[in-house]
């Protein structure tokens, strides 16, 4: 019994938790970069994918923090299926395909022909550090 109202009780304050750990509630350095891609040249289904992107990636940190962040195509595939099975992702299996090759393909096209304009992805740990700072 004493056990039931125990776990009730850490259930309700850890459940909140969960909820708030969704969103982001950090600035990272590359949220405060360009928060669009000029996709004028990029073909019609990527054009078609970047909007999937627009989308899908902004619900819980702006846009801006993918655009400018830069990584390996292998490290964005990981990282897409990370945001993907975070809770309330509303981001399906095919959903998830397109915008990771959106991003490989302007990963490519953009980022890879200039990479000191853009930001390397931190570690858990240094994302940490940062929220500790700004709280
Ligand atoms: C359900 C909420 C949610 C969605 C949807 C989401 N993200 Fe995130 N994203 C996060 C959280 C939480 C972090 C971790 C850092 C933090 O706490 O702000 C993060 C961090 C990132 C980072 C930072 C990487 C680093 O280490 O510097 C990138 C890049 C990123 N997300 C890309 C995306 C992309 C691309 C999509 C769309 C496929 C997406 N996110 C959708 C919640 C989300």
């Amino acid at each position: 019994m004493l056990k039931a109202i125990r776990f009730v009780a850490i259930a309700s304050l850890v459940a909140p938790m969960f909820l708030v750990a969704q969103s982001s509630n950090v600035t990272l350095p590359q949220d405060k970069g360009p928060g669009k891609i000029d996709v004028s040249s990029y073909p019609p289904e990527q054009q078609k994918a970047y909007k999937v992107f627009d989308n899908k990636c902004a619900k819980c940190h702006t846009i801006a923090r993918p655009i400018n962040t830069t990584m390996t195509k292998a490290e964005w595939e990981r990282y897409v299926k990370r945001m993907m099975h975070k809770p309330n992702s509303g981001i399906s299996d095919s959903q998830g395909k397109e915008i990771f090759e959106f991003l490989a393909y302007d990963q490519q096209m953009r980022k890879d022909k200039n990479p000191s304009a853009f930001y390397k992805s931190l570690s858990d740990e240094e994302i940490e550090k940062l929220r500790s700072q700004q709280h």
